[in-house]
């Protein structure tokens, strides 16, 4: 196992308001450093904004301002709302950054003296939307699939990036490393696009100046700017120091990319080219997930259907909606969003499970214990299991989350809650306590149960950030994560001291009604 982790997410246009699509990629990247740290790696987790080419140029253009306001708005607005939902991010980058900007230049440089780099004369239609000329694959009745809208015909000279040189070595390596490009079905589409013969030809870095000014100058030709997608990819080495950083080097070997599908092309042929031509290796892994639809739809300005992560926020609390993101999308497949699905899995999960195993674990500490952890009696059957059920837990959420099976890791957590609650109906310490010859079979119960409750907020802290140090203070345990590693402490049953004192506090995930009343 590496002992460095360094996770990247895509950078986010800056012409959209953050959305559950850019929501989830950030979610699923957060849950993974915060785990990595946990883990006791040296992590780092790399986001930002996307902010030159054509489709900035055009929304400033129609607002009248110049492209830096745009950007500098959009941008403020992804970091403002990153904060406000507390990811862990180590960095933010902005692709207007002039380390980034000399980085994309040296870069260019580099491919350009390598002769990777021609000059020449091209015909095609382009789509604005996707920044790039379409081949005919990407038309559907003369509209461009993705964003439906016509292209327009375009010649220019321009330069061009040998990309297709590198087409056969790129296959070989996706095929000598199956696991590079992940899930499965997005390795065979890389693979698709690079064996199809009308397909992709060399890819086209420059834009005139004459035609669009908002972008990073070639260096090589004042005339020039670069092609966004040949800029925007280049801030994955720009994050960690490339070139001169001696850190460079160790990170970039365990890179970890997370992307939408949407964005398969760029990431799966494009950047692994670009890193060849350069003389760097491709990234670790390319994590591809599927897309959200809301109400069965594709998410889109027109339909109005975003959902802003910041209101989702506000109504439900931002873990409880990072929980219905991981637990209800399998990773790489599309799913969708609707506010009754989140309120059902949120009534089911949170309050009757985790939150009830909480409050009625704390509670009867609180009843019969005098409120402090109570020294355990002799372990029975009933016990046992619960004990076994630690590692078996922690194993599997550890085992999950590296394969991006959040679902999975979240199902194994919640299995072992349902355990516990199980347990706690067998032993039934509210009964057991009215009888004084029960108290060490109630003192067990609770020990176990308090203890039990400690590895799961311990294997939930990467997924519900707020919530597992609240449970984990009130087990007398304010400090338990600084000095975590996981799995191995969530594995271990009896680490809590008997005597540590515990508060109730109130439910972590109150219930939430609806008026037909049908939401579990
Ligand atoms: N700027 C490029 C990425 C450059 S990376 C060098 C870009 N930006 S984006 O803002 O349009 O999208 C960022 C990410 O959000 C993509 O990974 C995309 O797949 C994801 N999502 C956008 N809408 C989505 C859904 N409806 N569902 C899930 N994720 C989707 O592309």
């Amino acid at each position: 196992m590496s002992d460095s982790f360094y996770i990247t997410s895509p950078i986010y246009y800056v012409n959209a308001e953050p959305h559950i699509g850019h929501t989830y990629t950030t979610v699923v990247i957060d849950t993974l450093a915060r785990y990595h740290r946990l883990a006791g790696e040296d992590t780092f987790f790399l986001t930002g904004t996307d902010e030159h080419g054509e489709k900035i140029a055009e929304v400033a253009a129609d607002r009248g301002v110049p492209p830096r306001q745009v950007a500098d708005e959009i941008s403020g607005a992804f970091r403002s709302a990153w904060e406000q939902l507390g990811f862990s991010y180590d960095r933010f980058i902005r692709t207007t950054e002039d380390e980034h900007i000399r980085t994309v230049q040296a870069f260019l440089q580099k491919v350009y003296d390598a002769g990777e780099i021609y000059f020449t004369e091209y015909e095609g239609l382009y789509c604005v939307g996707c920044e790039r000329f379409l081949t005919d694959r990407d038309l559907v009745d003369g509209l461009c699939a993705d964003h439906e809208r016509p292209p327009e015909a375009r010649v220019e000279s321009n330069y061009f990036f040998r990309m297709t040189a590198h087409f056969e070595w790129l296959a070989d390596y996706i095929e000598n490393h199956p696991d590079f490009i992940r899930p499965e079905r997005y390795r065979n589409e890389t693979l698709a696009m690079l064996r199809e013969e009308s397909g992709l030809g060399d890819l086209c870095i420059s834009r005139p100046k004459n035609r669009l000014e908002w972008g990073i100058e070639l260096p090589f030709d004042d005339k020039y700017v670069c092609y966004v997608w040949f800029d925007a990819l280049i801030n994955y080495l720009t994050g960690i120091g490339y070139p001169d950083d001696p850190g460079f080097e160790p990170r970039w070997a365990v890179a970890e990319h997370v992307i939408g599908k949407d964005i398969l092309k760029p990431h799966g042929v494009y950047w692994p080219t670009m890193l060849r031509a350069a003389g760097l290796p491709p990234a670790r892994h390319l994590n591809v997930h599927g897309h959200w639809n809301v109400d069965d739809r594709k998410v889109s300005k027109s339909l109005g259907n975003m959902i802003s992560p910041l209101v989702m926020k506000e109504k439900y609390g931002f873990d409880a909606f990072r929980y219905f993101l991981l637990r209800d999308m399998v990773f790489g497949l599309d799913a969708n969003f609707s506010e009754a699905a989140l309120i059902s899995r949120i009534n089911a999960d949170l309050a009757n499970n985790l939150g009830n195993l909480a409050s009625r674990t704390l509670n009867m500490t609180e009843r019969f214990a005098d409120g402090a952890v109570p020294s355990p009696g002799e372990a029975g059957e009933p016990e046992l299991v619960v004990q076994r059920a630690l590692p078996v837990a922690a194993e599997r959420v550890d085992a999950h989350l590296r394969k991006f099976e959040f679902h999975r890791a979240l199902e194994a957590v919640m299995e072992l809650v349902d355990t516990v609650n199980r347990y706690l109906e067998i032993r039934a310490p509210w009964k057991a306590a009215k009888d004084p010859e029960l108290a060490d079979q109630v003192a067990t119960a609770l020990y176990t149960s308090c203890e039990a409750l400690r590895a799961v907020a311990l294997l939930m802290a990467p997924f519900l950030p707020e919530t597992a140090p609240v449970i984990l203070e009130r087990l007398g345990l304010p400090d338990a994560l600084s000095g975590t590693r996981l799995p191995d402490d969530a594995a271990r049953f009896g680490a809590l001291q008997p005597g540590t004192p515990t508060t109730k506090g109130a439910p972590l995930f109150p219930r939430i009604e609806v008026p037909d009343g049908d939401a579990d």
